[in-house]
């Protein structure tokens, strides 16, 4: 994986827990250009490495913002970005990646976000208002204290009064604020969300049925409940290059191949980034992933190796 290093440039307060940090390249060019609603790994000071959304406008390339939201049970990489992080320290970050971007076509695209999902949405109504297509973006959040970004998307991103706030709902009265939102929607409008897995899931329940499942698109920012591993078995790999590997069940198949020397880009190793996904010539995927959309899992010509597995006795994969 491609990575280069930036520079801090700007530090906000967001709110308690949650800091901006706007990032220079460090050699002073300008950003390759990218999709709204990408992310970007960072290593951290203390090396480890985690996904961030942009949150800035995607063709302002001479600056990349990301939020950081301090995780209480901080598995890393949270705790040091916000207490080691000053104007002019560097870092390195990889390219740009979606796993969510706005959809070509669509008459009307509505962004529900939940806490700090809000990042990638915010990069996406900024293409679209740009593009002038219709839109709206709902931010959810306990309170106005706990919501990153008010002032920005009250007074300065130029898309205010398509914003709505809903401060404090309580989790038993979101469906019927997220009915009215849906309220309209056609076959041809898309839906995104970006939350805690229990917020996207009713969305994805109640969306799914007005816009179609596949016009809901779901950025999974954190693994999700782990599979259950007990019945694991063993399974080969074949790579198109004819190269046969042994998958014990207790190995991954990207542990196998980067063991045995096949180059495999990793960053999550928990399926939810989409960086060590390769394609599938044959056999069938067990997915466990999070990264690919469920029209990607049916199509089973794609699979996460660091966490999915085989139905079938070989896959035969490509690079992706
Ligand atoms: S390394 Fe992130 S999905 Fe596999």
């Amino acid at each position: 994986m491609g990575m280069f290093r930036v520079k801090v440039s700007e530090i906000l307060e967001e709110t308690d827990h949650i800091k901006s940090f706007k990032l220079v390249r460090a050699d002073g060019k300008g950003f390759d250009p990218y999709l709204a609603g990408a992310h970007i790994d960072i290593v951290g000071p203390t090396n480890v490495v985690r996904q961030y959304s942009l949150c800035c406008p995607p063709y302002d390339l001479d600056a990349y913002l990301v939020a950081v939201k301090r995780e209480t049970e901080s598995r890393g990489g949270s705790a040091a970005l916000h207490d080691q992080l000053d104007i002019g320290s560097e870092l390195e970050v990889s390219a740009p990646r979606n796993l969510m971007q706005v959809a070509e076509t669509g008459d009307r695209h509505v962004l529900v976000a939940a806490g700090i999902g809000v990042t990638p949405m915010i990069s996406m109504a900024y293409q679209l208002e740009r593009e002038g297509r219709s839109f709206e973006l709902h931010y959810f959040a306990r309170s106005r204290e706990l919501a990153a970004f008010t002032e920005l998307l009250e007074e300065r991103c130029g898309f205010a009064e398509k914003v709505r706030f809903h401060f404090g709902i309580p989790r038993d009265e979101q469906p019927a604020v997220l009915q009215e939102i849906l309220t309209g929607l056609t076959g041809g409008s898309h839906v995104y969300t970006c939350g805690p897995e229990g917020f996207m899931e009713r969305v994805l329940f109640l969306a799914g049925p007005v816009v179609g499942e596949e016009n809901v698109h779901i950025e999974h920012f954190q693994a999700g409940e782990l599979a259950d591993t007990s019945g694991d078995t063993g399974f080969e790999v074949e790579l198109d290059s004819g190269e046969v590997f042994e998958i014990p069940a207790d190995r991954s198949i990207v542990e196998v191949l980067q063991e045995n020397g096949v180059p495999v880009d990793t960053s999550c190793k928990e399926g939810i980034c989409g960086t060590c996904v390769m394609g599938v010539l044959e056999g069938e995927p067990e997915h466990r992933d999070n990264c690919l959309s469920a029209s990607e899992k049916r199509a089973n010509d794609q699979i996460a190796t660091c966490v999915s597995r085989a139905r079938s006795a070989r896959l035969i994969l490509e690079p992706f």
